[in-house]
């Protein structure tokens, strides 16, 4: 049984500063009343907003996190922003791996592996995304792909760090606007093979790590991709960028796992 839910929301290249204060602070208020206890949720906006935001939200509601980050503090790296430099923000999460990183900035597994090692050696939650083409999964190596970017991206990654870890599974193919979202049978057979592969490479305990899916999380498919066994939570992008939108999608979807449970 699951011991907790997450729904956090990338909100990619979208929203200025005024725009996503705005967002932050309407999703606080409408959201305060839900049991942290049970659910945590997170929004991971531009790097511009990150001062004023953490400013304004009580991360104990709310936690903030980067989009990126560099496996180094400082250095000649042109566009990077350090571990340093988000820390001094009070930031908790910091987001690797996206697809669009991956697949349109050509990051790698290697780098992935930098970055994961960084992140938890300066204290955040390390959330790794990874994710199939549509290619991939045409020629039916989606586990091959996954089990690859999460064994090259978890090396030498002591399960000491367990409880800063979060994956998301996001398919390719799922994401954005010519997006097709995975089945919900499809991404719990998808979970379940991260999960197996998680307790592989940290031993029974990776089993916790939480797992989240992304890739067209909607309001007509969110119930039933949070009632599937190995899915912890929901990593939305289109869906949460309205605070109205996305604190009905959770408290539909809360309902419904709890409904679920009993
Ligand atoms: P969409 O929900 O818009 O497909 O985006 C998902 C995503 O990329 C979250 O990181």
């Amino acid at each position: 049984m699951k011991k907790k839910l997450y729904f956090g929301s990338n909100l990619k290249m979208y929203k200025n500063v005024a725009q996503t204060i705005e967002y932050l602070g309407r999703l606080q208020e409408l959201t305060a009343d839900l049991d942290r206890d049970v659910f945590t949720t997170f929004i991971i906006p531009s790097y511009t907003s990150l001062d004023r935001a953490s400013g304004l939200i009580d991360q104990n509601l709310i936690l903030l996190g980067a989009q990126n980050m560099c496996w180094e503090e400082q250095g000649q790296f042109t566009g990077e922003i350090s571990p340093l430099m988000l820390r001094e923000l009070g930031l908790k999460i910091v987001e690797l791996g996206h697809s669009e990183r991956r697949h349109v900035f050509g990051e790698t597994n290697e780098m992935m592996n930098l970055k994961v090692k960084a992140a938890l050696s300066h204290d955040f939650i390390a959330l790794l995304c990874i994710g199939e083409t549509g290619e991939e999964k045409d020629f039916g190596v989606s586990d091959e792909v996954l089990r690859t970017q999460l064994i090259m991206g978890f090396r030498d990654v002591s399960p000491a760090y367990i409880p800063k870890i979060w994956v998301a599974y996001e398919p390719v193919w799922a994401i954005g606007v010519n997006g097709k979202p995975a089945s919900s049978a499809y991404a719990q057979e998808k979970h379940h093979v991260i999960r197996e592969t998680l307790k592989e490479i940290f031993g029974e305990e990776g089993a916790s790590i939480p797992v989240l899916y992304g890739g067209s999380v909607n309001p007509g498919n969110a119930n039933e991709l949070i009632v599937q066994e190995d899915i912890d939570g929901l990593f939305v992008g289109r869906s949460a960028w309205d605070a109205e939108n996305f604190n009905a999608l959770i408290r539909d979807a809360i309902r419904t796992w709890r409904e679920n449970e009993a």
